[in-house]
């Protein structure tokens, strides 16, 4: 497994609980969306999984499988990127250096980070505006730049909270498309509320009284909230 959490139970400050005995687990190469209505929990629990916030209980482990990798590149896989609905593009720069960023702060030298965040924004089908100033680009497009940069440094778990939630319908399901496809050995981990893009996932909860319970989304076309 690559993402695992066992019992986390979390709560802010008086406030009741808003996890509360949470199981998930997430294998490596595979997606799982998280839904619920907004103010429920969803953005707590990604940054309860992805360290940002100290659970009261229970724990996150996040395994490497990928030793081999590690000895391939000379570095360790980073264990987290994070996808966010506002996008923190930094709009002046191109959409190549907005990529590239995420892999020249860990200190590879330019031309091989440029080279990796052009394959990065080819595979999420922006390749052909990686030399446009991203302020440029539609929200649909910038959204596929921030999926390149958040796997172009291939962490071991992506965790994308609302990613498509400024993109209108057919923009979100393709976005959700190629998130789902676009990290094949991450675990891919979406909060939504847009049942359209929970539908892309191999696997959908619903958060409810601090816990994760497994729905199908057959016959649910509306968003939860
Ligand atoms: N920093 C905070 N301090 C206190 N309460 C918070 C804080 N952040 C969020 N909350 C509350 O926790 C609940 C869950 O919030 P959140 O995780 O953002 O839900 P969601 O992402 O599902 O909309 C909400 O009731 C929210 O008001
Ligand atoms: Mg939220």
């Amino acid at each position: 497994m690559s993402m695992t959490a066992t019992g986390l139970g979390f709560a802010y400050q008086s406030s009741s609980a808003i996890l509360d005995g949470l199981d998930l687990s997430v294998p490596a190469g595979s997606s799982a969306a998280v839904m619920a209505p907004s103010g429920v929990g969803k953005t707590t629990l990604l940054m309860v999984l992805g360290g940002l916030r100290r659970a009261q209980a229970g724990e996150v482990v996040i395994v490497d499988e990928t030793s081999d990798d590690t000895a391939r590149s000379g570095r360790p896989r980073p264990r987290v990127a994070w996808v966010f609905q506002a996008m923190h593009l930094i709009g002046g720069r191109t959409a190549v250096d907005n990529v590239a960023i995420a892999v020249l702060s860990g200190g590879m030298p330019r031309p091989r980070a440029e080279a990796l965040a052009r394959h990065a924004l080819e595979r999420f089908g922006v390749g052909e505006l990686a030399d446009r100033p991203v302020r440029s680009l539609s929200g649909g497009q910038c959204q596929r730049v921030a999926l390149a940069r958040a796997a172009v440094a291939e962490p071991l778990v992506v965790l994308a909270d609302e990613p498509t939630a400024n993109l209108d319908q057919d923009n979100a399901a393709a976005v959700a498309q190629v998130l789902v496809r676009g990290f094949p050995r991450s675990a891919v981990l979406i909060a939504t509320h847009d049942a359209t893009v929970a539908r892309q996932t191999d696997r959908v909860w619903y958060l409810d009284h601090g816990r994760l319970r497994p729905v199908t989304l057959d016959g649910v076309d509306d968003a939860v909230a």
